[in-house]
């Protein structure tokens, strides 16, 4: 995923270019790079690396313009370079683009079949060469673009300069999001609203196939086939605020500890605390179907698997969970009855997204439990369910997640009453429960110090082993990949009583195994496989409550967690991992809110 801008200001846009490019560098962040109009001429500055490097590029090279673009970087064609960073341009035009071409070789050779010269390795450069060809063909710069956009095929966000056009930025969506902000006397286009929201609060979503042409003046928005479209304009509170670090070192950092007011946030709009009673927004009648399909990906499918054991247990509803790129292609044989819902932080991640298209195509159902709530999944899904975590900056989620798992929790309680599982006591019982989970979280974040101090343990691995049972094995993957995504460090999460068929090999003393468990009814059993694990030398970090640490062996490192109820242990649960993937990081001096490779929302395949 990338993020772009586009500006058409009465200030100097260096500067704004580079604001939102850094508060968009948690989209992608390998390269980056501005083109303004300066005196009727396209200049472009670019940089290899974070935006800093684009940065003192400006410094050294400034760009005095008012009308510019910008991107930044996640390399899919063409390796990080600033040869290869956006804007990509081809005679008058310059493109910023987040998305694949799927036909770019295809169009490639063509253009250079026609006598083009290509300057990069990128699919985006086809669509500058396009665009140009049309100008060159006497057409009016909207007339180009939509020439251009006919011939590809994929995904795209694009913001667009035309040089002689001075007071013109061109835009156009497919498979990727982009917003346009209305200001005074200038107007906007960014991949979402956080990227825009500093400028104005006034923002209209682009729909599927829209372009548009925004001058100081206005907007002029066409649909897919060419005709003239408004969007409403909505008023949206994505102000720079709300993302900054506060006092925090890192996003990370302050989004785990976001995460009481995030689970309570997002209760609010599925627990009524009065009547004690758990409702999907909007109503969702849990009789009407047979099976749920979880569909998602990364953090995001283990939130899916502890609501499968949740949903199961309590409302006696089959759950099938699967990761969307799989789902996709296999032609799933999926009944009628099933719910397909999507889990999505970004609501745009392109495997998820395309999973839940291919249900809708067939006939089935669907919901989406995502945080960006104007997303192609909210827009996309018949019925949304949302996060209310708030912005997720930092490219690992984690206040994102708990607040899903929130969600699936609350689900699970109202499908259980709608479907006689549990009559309204019961009801009012767990919803009490659940209704402890902000006040839980906050508790746990109180593990800090005891996590520091194991912390070390983990840091010299070079393999390391997640344990757990129950809901606490899906837990114990996500808890892996907290590890791998911010430490680079090599973790498998593990169902604890399958250890012994076969990962067991790999215990050895350089080999922490950290076990998640609390004092519940599996945690005998799980005492067993920490046994198994000691007499093999195996270092064991024990994640319990003050009940299983009373009973845990005396070599074990222990971090005791709050204790509290199996319904939201996985949400309490949570934030001892998180918390130990964050100090390793921290530890390794690593890039915690932006680790190598990733990026915040995959939107491509
Ligand atoms: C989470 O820490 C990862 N960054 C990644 O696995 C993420 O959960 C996954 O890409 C799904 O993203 P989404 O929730 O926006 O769909």
């Amino acid at each position: 995923m990338c993020g772009i801008i586009g500006i058409v200001g009465v200030e100097p846009v260096s500067g704004r270019l580079i604001e939102t490019l850094r508060r968009l560098e948690y989209r992608g962040y390998d390269s980056a790079g501005v083109a303004g109009v300066v005196g009727g001429h396209v200049e472009r500055r670019r940089a290899k690396g974070k935006i800093r490097e684009l940065e003192a590029a400006l410094a050294a090279q400034p760009l005095d313009a008012t009308v510019g673009i910008g991107h930044t970087r996640w390399a899919t064609h063409g390796a990080p370079s600033a040869g290869n960073a956006h804007p990509q341009t081809a005679g008058r035009v310059s493109v910023a683009h987040n998305g694949i071409i799927e036909n770019f070789a295809a169009l490639k050779a063509e253009l250079q079949g026609r006598g083009r010269v290509f300057q990069s390795d990128t699919d985006t450069e086809v669509v500058a060469h396009l665009i140009d060809e049309g100008l060159a063909a006497g057409q009016e710069p909207m007339a180009a673009l939509k020439a251009a956009l006919d011939r590809l095929t994929g995904a795209y966000a694009l913001a667009v300069l035309v040089e002689g056009h001075d007071d013109l930025v061109m835009g156009a969506r497919r498979g990727s999001p982009l917003v346009v902000g209305y200001g005074e006397g200038e107007m906007f286009i960014g991949s979402d609203a956080l990227a825009v929201g500093p400028f104005t609060k006034r923002i209209a979503y682009l729909e599927e196939g829209d372009h548009v042409a925004i001058d100081h003046g206005e907007a002029r928005i066409f649909d897919a086939a060419g005709a003239r479209v408004e969007r409403p304009i909505q008023l949206v509170a994505a102000s720079a605020a709300l993302v900054e670090k506060g006092n925090y070192r890192h996003f990370m950092e302050k989004e785990i500890h976001d995460q009481p007011d995030a689970c309570q946030h997002t209760l609010a709009s599925y627990v009524d605390p009065i009547a004690g009673r758990a409702e999907a927004p909007g109503g969702f009648d849990f009789q009407a179907v047979d099976r749920l399909q979880i569909l998602a990906c990364g953090t995001a499918y283990y939130a899916g698997l502890i609501g499968k054991y949740l949903i199961e247990s309590l409302a006696g509803l089959p759950v099938d969970v699967e990761v969307a790129s799989e789902f996709r292609y296999r032609e799933a044989a999926v009944s009628p009855d099933t719910l397909a819902v999507a889990i999505s932080q970004s609501g745009e991640t392109a495997d998820t997204l395309a999973a839940l298209r291919w249900c809708k195509e067939r006939g089935l159902a669907t919901a989406a439990v995502v945080n960006a709530h104007e997303s192609s999944m909210a827009r996309e899904a018949g019925v949304l369910w949302p996060t209310n975590a708030g912005p997720e900056i930092c490219v690992l989620s984690t206040k994102a997640f708990t607040a899903q798992v929130s969600v699936l929790t609350a689900l699970a309680i109202a499908a259980a009453r709608q479907r006689g599982r549990i009559d309204e006591a019961e009801e009012r019982r767990r919803v009490a429960i659940l209704l402890e989970a902000p006040r839980l979280l906050a508790q746990a974040l109180a593990v800090e110090d005891q996590v520091r101090a194991v912390s070390h343990l983990v840091a010299r691995a070079r393999d390391v082993l997640y344990l757990g049972r129950g809901a606490m094995f899906p837990l114990a993957m996500e808890g892996a990949l907290k590890l791998k995504e911010v430490s680079y460090i090599h973790a498998e999460g593990y169902a604890a009583g399958e250890m012994k068929h076969g990962p067991i090999a790999l215990i050895d003393e350089a080999t922490p195994v950290v076990v998640v468990a609390p004092s519940d009814a599996l945690f005998e059993k799980t005492l067993s496989n920490i046994s198994e694990v000691m007499a093999r030398e195996g270092p064991v970090i024990l994640i319990t409550d003050e009940a299983g640490a009373a009973r845990a062996p005396p070599e074990a490192k222990l971090v005791v967690a709050p204790a509290c109820d199996p319904l939201i242990a996985p949400l309490v649960f949570a934030v001892p991992l998180q918390l130990l993937a964050y100090q390793v990081g921290v530890f390794k001096g690593a890039d915690v809110d932006q680790p190598r490779n990733l990026a915040k929302s995959v939107t491509v395949e």
